[in-house]
């Protein structure tokens, strides 16, 4: 059965979420004075992208029992944290990427000193968005938390200083839960925040959320390995140039494959106690586990 067939009656399609989604975020590109800036933050976070840390957010709310549009604030804040992280992520000190989404990286199109100021600016807009979230405080740590370990993940990534005694495989989980994991995971964990989850739903988001978060950057390599870059948007083939840690070098294609195969399984098995409330989580996860881009 796909995805349409199995909507339930009354819930609102994925493409109702991201229309909503990208509406509270053009709101929020919009109170940017500053028109160079305002049209970075708009070409960064609104230009493309598959909103899916909002998107997470959203039908974890729901699955703790409330409407989805409550974890707007949540869901939005997150996205922000996330283009934030790409336009730095993309800067020549880091990755050095000229194209992103089919278009030209934040500081190709508009230069380097916008650059870091979008993303910075990227940052504290999303501190600002949670803040009319319901739950505020828990939201809150939930971002601060996640951006942390983002940025500490990118740091291990890009200059190492791993902590003692970890083989490669463990820096390399411990690289990909951090600069990807943590940011999925925060958003699906605010948004069942902001829907007043209790205890076990928040138990059972977070053990989903943690596997698909690490699942997500491990597809991310594979794609980087096996698609063209016009496919996906930006430049592939540039992990194994750059010398980094990725799944498909540390454990061979079949390898970060089968892994996909196990952390999907982990995801579905934290929903097992969940019926039908659960099932956009269940397409999600099958559609990350499938993507191509
Ligand atoms: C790309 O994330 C960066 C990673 C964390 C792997 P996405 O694949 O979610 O990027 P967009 O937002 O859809 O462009
Ligand atoms: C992205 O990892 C992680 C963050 C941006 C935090 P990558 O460097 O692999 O992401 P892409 O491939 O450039 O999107
Ligand atoms: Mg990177
Ligand atoms: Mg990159
Ligand atoms: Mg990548």
């Amino acid at each position: 059965m796909n995805t349409t067939t199995r909507q339930a009656v009354g819930r609102p399609s994925d493409a109702q979420l991201r229309d909503a989604i990208d509406g509270h975020l053009r709101t929020i590109a919009n109170t940017v004075r500053h028109q160079q800036l305002q049209e970075a933050v708009t070409h960064a976070a609104l230009q493309g992208g598959k909103r899916i840390r909002p998107l997470l957010a959203l039908r974890c709310c729901a699955l703790a029992g409330s409407d989805p549009m409550v974890a707007l604030p949540a869901g939005c804040g997150f996205e922000l944290i996330h283009a934030f992280s790409l336009v730095h992520d993309d800067l020549p000190a880091l990755d050095d990427d000229e194209m992103r989404r089919g278009l030209p990286t934040v500081h190709k199109a508009f230069g380097e000193s916008i650059g870091i100021l979008c993303g910075d600016l990227l940052q504290s807009l999303a501190f600002e968005t949670i803040a009319s979230s319901p739950h505020p405080m828990e939201v809150l740590l939930e971002l601060s938390r996640a951006t942390n370990a983002m940025i500490e993940g990118q740091a291990w990534d890009t200059d190492g200083g791993f902590p003692e005694g970890l083989d490669e495989a463990e820096r390399l989980e411990l690289i990909h839960r951090n600069k990807t994991g943590a940011l999925i995971r925060g958003a699906a964990r605010a948004g069942a925040i902001a829907g007043g989850a209790d205890d076990s739903t928040l138990d059972c988001v977070d053990r989903w959320s943690s596997a698909v978060g690490l699942m997500f950057q491990v597809v991310d390599d594979l794609l980087d390995e096996t698609q063209s870059s016009e496919h996906l948007g930006k430049a592939a083939g540039k992990d194994r140039e750059a010398g980094k840690l990725t799944f498909p070098g540390v454990h061979g294609l079949e390898g970060a494959r089968k892994t996909v195969i196990r952390l999907e399984d982990v995801a579905n098995e934290a929903l097992a106690g969940f019926s039908e409330v659960a099932a956009p989580l269940r397409d999600l996860t099958h559609d990350l586990a499938k993507r191509t881009r």
